[in-house]
């Protein structure tokens, strides 16, 4: 039966899936998948980083088994297994609280946890793969588990190969992560954390971080609850030293970030408030105003519409800075 995706896409667009099937466990995953018959499915977690531009002539497979299992300890860390359905951030909060430490500077990124290595989801100077263990996933099409490895997962910046080669080939039930019970190495290198901290009056710690990160982001991102949107829509460009020279030349005061001796990192928020998008509306497409990477549903934006604006934008950053922007959420269905 036609389902609507509205109210399961951070977005808000109003796609139609022909048919959907709610996951709440792995056995009725495997089940399905040993049946006979088409197996061209659409995996939806928490759709928080997607643009749906059409209808989806697909079974939506709506991944939500939930637990949490402890594969081992020792006395500096635990290895808990979350099952894919689990929400990020009630994670992060869950281990926050449980004193495990590792992923509190990752609190308030939206979507589940069978999310989080296709993206290798990163902010405020950490990353998925700092505590990453291990995932299983079955594949699709024979159905059988396959456990992936850290290095199996080709994690890169916002990139896996859950996003390359094996791209649409398996569904992520557990992802297992390694978090320290003591010493825990707090990460606090990202200039806006220790400000916060400094404002709050509070010492580094997992919860005080958490706080910090939270207060951070519901500062200049907005909540997809209340304004359909995706978080960064775009990649931050990683260009050639050459190619950067010549922007740093005519842009001396443009922040960067650099990688290693052959290419940097540019902010794509920077270029796209450049080029004069930050806080201007198309209808009810739109660029958020205090963080130019987001992209905004005001209402009743169609998938088309917010890409007509993503490509505007790419236009015109190519045209003013000769720099490429590439999207980062996935685009599902749009030309
Ligand atoms: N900037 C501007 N104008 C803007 C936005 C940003 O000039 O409108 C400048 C800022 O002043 C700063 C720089 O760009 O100098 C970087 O901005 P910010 O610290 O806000 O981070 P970002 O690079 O825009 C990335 C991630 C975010 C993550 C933050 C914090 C990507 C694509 N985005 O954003 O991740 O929360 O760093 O670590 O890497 C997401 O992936 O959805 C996401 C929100």
């Amino acid at each position: 039966m036609p389902t609507s995706l509205k109210t399961y896409n951070t977005f808000g667009i109003d796609a139609q899936a022909a048919a959907f099937i709610e996951i709440s466990s792995e056995d009725q995953l495997k089940d399905l998948l040993a049946q006979d018959g088409p197996k061209d499915y659409f995996i939806l977690g928490g759709g928080s980083n997607m643009l749906l531009c059409n209808d989806l002539d697909k079974t939506v497979l709506y991944i939500n088994n939930k637990g949490i299992r402890e594969i081992s300890r020792n006395d500096k860390e635990v290895i808990l297994g979350f099952q894919a359905g689990e929400n990020w951030h009630q994670t992060v909060m869950y281990c926050v609280e449980n004193d495990l430490g590792g992923i509190e500077n990752l609190a308030l990124i939206p979507g589940k946890i069978g999310a989080a290595p296709i993206q290798n989801i990163g902010a405020y100077g950490v990353e998925l793969k700092d505590v990453f263990v291990s995932c299983s996933a079955l594949e699709i099409s024979s159905g059988k588990t396959k456990e992936f490895s850290l290095k199996d997962c080709e994690f890169g910046y916002r990139d896996s190969v859950f996003k390359n080669a094996l791209k649409g080939e398996y569904i992520i039930t557990e992802v297992c992560l390694k978090l320290s019970l003591k010493d825990h190495k707090l990460s606090t290198s990202y200039g806006a954390i220790a400000a916060e901290l400094e404002r709050l009056e509070e010492q580094p710690s997992l919860r005080s971080i958490a706080q910090a990160v939270i207060n951070i982001r519901s500062s200049k991102l907005p909540d997809p609850a209340k304004i359909g949107n995706s978080g960064s829509f775009f990649k931050n460009p990683v260009i050639s030293r050459t190619a950067f020279d010549s922007f740093h030349a005519a842009y001396p005061d443009a922040p960067f970030y650099e990688v290693d001796a052959t290419t940097v990192k540019v902010p794509a928020g920077w270029l796209i408030e450049q080029a004069g998008f930050k806080g201007k509306r198309f209808g009810d497409a739109g660029v958020h105003d205090k963080q130019a990477l987001v992209l905004v549903n005001h209402g009743e934006a169609t998938g088309q519409e917010i890409l007509d604006l993503a490509q505007r934008i790419q236009k015109e950053v190519l045209a003013k800075f000769n720099i490429a922007l590439q999207a980062e959420v996935n685009l599902i269905g749009c030309l």
